[in-house]
């Protein structure tokens, strides 16, 4: 009987352990993934935006600027990367901040801003996704 007690009890205790684990390692992946998840869907908008022919000045902009506060977070999200992996993340940045500057007003302005930033993305993807 009290081998029986103390084997439910180490089966309690052993999933009682594997559910506070697993909660563990889901919060440290979301904050990663929530970034580039937003990241992606601002970038998907601007697409959206040059595919219909839609580029409107304020709209752009307001997506860059989303873009570049986002890219700000990269380094708190992903801690414990390498320098390479935080200064493409600084680049990441810059471009961001050259394309908001540089205020395009149609969509072929917009893509031309566009690609360095992309550029800095696949990089990053390349290596370290
Ligand atoms: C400094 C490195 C770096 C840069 C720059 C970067 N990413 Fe990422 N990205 C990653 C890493 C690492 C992952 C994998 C994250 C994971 O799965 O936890 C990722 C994953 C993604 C994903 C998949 C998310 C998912 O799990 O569904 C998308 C979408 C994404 N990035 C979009 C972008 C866009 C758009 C840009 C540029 C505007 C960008 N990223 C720039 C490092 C970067």
């Amino acid at each position: 009987m009290r081998a029986a007690l103390l084997i439910v009890l180490g089966l309690a205790i052993g999933i009682i352990g594997t559910v506070f684990t697993m909660q563990a390692l889901s919060e440290r992946d979301a904050l990663p993934r929530a970034v580039m998840v937003t990241m992606g869907s601002h970038r998907h908008q601007l697409q959206q935006a040059v595919k219909g022919q839609r580029c409107e000045a304020t709209a752009n902009l307001d997506q860059l600027q989303h873009m570049q506060m986002i890219a700000a977070d990269i380094p708190a999200a992903f801690p414990g990367t390498d320098q390479p992996f935080q200064n493409l993340a600084g680049r990441l940045r810059t471009a961001l901040q050259t394309a908001s500057q540089s205020a395009p007003a149609d969509c072929p302005a917009l893509a031309a801003a566009l690609k360095p930033v992309d550029q800095v993305c696949s990089e990053c993807h390349q290596q370290y996704r």
